[in-house]
């Protein structure tokens, strides 16, 4: 693929250059007459990092790692140089930072959670705009006797600027916050992350819904943790994630406990071991191998469209997005949409929430709607987006009521259309998600502005 230019937002020749890059590699979504929506979900993956994982597994021998056979040693080379390539294409200095290969960003937020040397006196304080996987981790600092704080969104679902960040507690504390909102998009300053630190916090970057779009440097910021899911950043493989740790960092954590691979010895009869040594001993059995070997053409790929340009062209692309949401209207003149998040493009990323409304202003149940594009061949995504914090304070779920309906419900009996029912009435527990990236084209949004057209009329 060529280099392509330098980015400028707004510039026809930078539409131009995406729109051949998706005849080219996703051509895929053309043929099918498929309108792809759901990137915050997962990437849609090239057609030549495709080609080039298939013709390097062709021509290689890969065994599993670890062992002096040749087929082992070059699996283990592989997985060598793409950690150097994964820390390269972060900003971060091998000698600072670890890169620890997981399933996913759940699991490499696990490994911090479980790790983390919380007890009584220690804080975790986070954002209510966290991913159920980062809200997972207060079930760590509980047990431990941690006490968790979430810091407030405002009417935007951005940071309440107006609460302090409370400063750390008396024993080890974490501070976590999302580089991007995979609700509403909003991009949450990455200064925070010198804030907390300065306030005392070890600090966890979840950049799983940030890099996708933008480039991150690890070496700028006092983060100490940091982790994404590749499958959406370029859409393949699944199952391989990372978290980046800064190795000074990542020696204060305790794992829970050992398997194969992440030991350099263990003695049954004498009831010892020892962990191994960085990220190996974070590795639990055999890793994804072959899903790692296709990373570096990934990267690669994103290297060649270039972050700076992928990044002014999702910002021209979720203008005009917001342009189509702001604009449906009923033929009375009231919005046919509402917008959950901020309504322009400043500090945002392609990543847009919202409800139908009827004619009257009552919210359009999303299922009916998620089902109504589905059929007209567009992905949109439904439902609280495993980030409920945003969730509540987008939709206003009244606290309250929320936990009598939470607990009424019966185990096993649990879904949003429940959660509706028992809450009665006009309130919404769940909404729709547009995200936009790399392959979108104009086109694309023309077919999600008529169907939301056609739908409201
Ligand atoms: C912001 C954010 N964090 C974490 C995750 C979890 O990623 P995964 O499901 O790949 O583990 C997601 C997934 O959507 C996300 O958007």
């Amino acid at each position: 693929m060529t280099k392509l230019a330098p980015p400028r937002s707004g510039d026809p020749g930078l539409r131009r250059a995406f729109e051949e890059l998706r005849a080219k590699e996703f051509s895929r979504l053309d043929e099918s007459g498929y309108v792809y929506l759901d990137y915050t979900g997962s990437a849609l993956y090239a057609e030549s990092h495709l080609r080039d994982h298939e013709d390097f597994l062709e021509h290689h021998v890969l065994g599993n790692p670890h062992s002096e056979n040749p087929a082992s040693a070059a699996a283990t080379r592989i997985v060598e140089e793409t950690r150097r390539d994964v820390l390269d294409f972060f900003g971060a200095d091998p000698s600072d930072f670890a890169a620890i290969f997981t399933a996913n960003a759940s699991a490499a937020l696990k490994l911090v959670g479980e790790g983390y040397p919380f007890g009584p006196g220690s804080r975790f304080t986070l954002l209510e705009d966290a991913h159920n996987s980062v809200n997972g981790i207060r079930a760590y600092a509980d047990r431990r006797g941690a006490e968790t704080t979430y810091l407030p969104l405002d009417e935007e679902l951005r940071r309440d600027g107006s609460v302090a960040i409370p400063p750390a507690g008396d024993g080890p504390s974490l501070f976590s916050f999302p580089a991007q909102s995979n609700f509403s998009g909003v991009r949450h300053p990455l200064s925070l992350a010198e804030d907390a630190h300065a306030l005392g916090y070890d600090v966890l970057l979840d950049a799983a819904a940030f890099v996708p779009t933008s480039s991150l440097d690890l070496g700028a910021m006092p983060v100490d943790f940091a982790c994404v899911s590749f499958y959406k950043m370029f859409g393949f493989p699944t199952g391989v994630g990372a978290l980046l740790a800064r190795r000074e960092a990542l020696a204060r954590l305790e794992r829970p406990w050992f398997a194969g691979g992440t030991v350099d010895f263990v003695s049954v009869g004498n009831r010892i071991h020892r962990l191994a040594l960085g990220a190996a001993g974070f590795e639990d059995g055999t890793l994804n191998f072959l899903g790692i070997a296709a990373l570096q053409s990934g990267l690669a790929f994103l290297r060649e469209v270039g972050m700076e340009r992928v990044r002014s062209r999702v910002g021209d692309l979720t203008t005009r997005l917001l342009e189509i949401l702001g604009g449906v209207r009923h033929a009375n003149g009231a919005p046919a949409v509402r917008l959950y998040g901020p309504t322009d493009g400043v500090d945002r990323g392609g990543t847009a929430s919202f409800n139908l409304l009827d004619a009257e202003g009552h919210i359009v149940p999303y299922g009916d709607v998620e089902r109504a594009a589905g059929l007209e061949g567009i992905a949109l995504r439904g439902g609280c987006f495993c980030n409920p914090g945003a969730a509540e304070r987008a939709l206003e779920l009244p606290d309250d009521q929320m936990l009598e309906c939470l607990e009424a419900i019966p185990p096993g009996s649990f879904s949003l259309r429940s959660l509706a029912e028992c809450l009665g009435g006009d309130i919404a527990v769940g909404a729709l998600r547009a995200s936009v990236s790399i392959p979108t084209t104009d086109g694309d949004l023309d077919r999600l502005e008529a169907f939301l057209r056609d739908t409201t009329r």
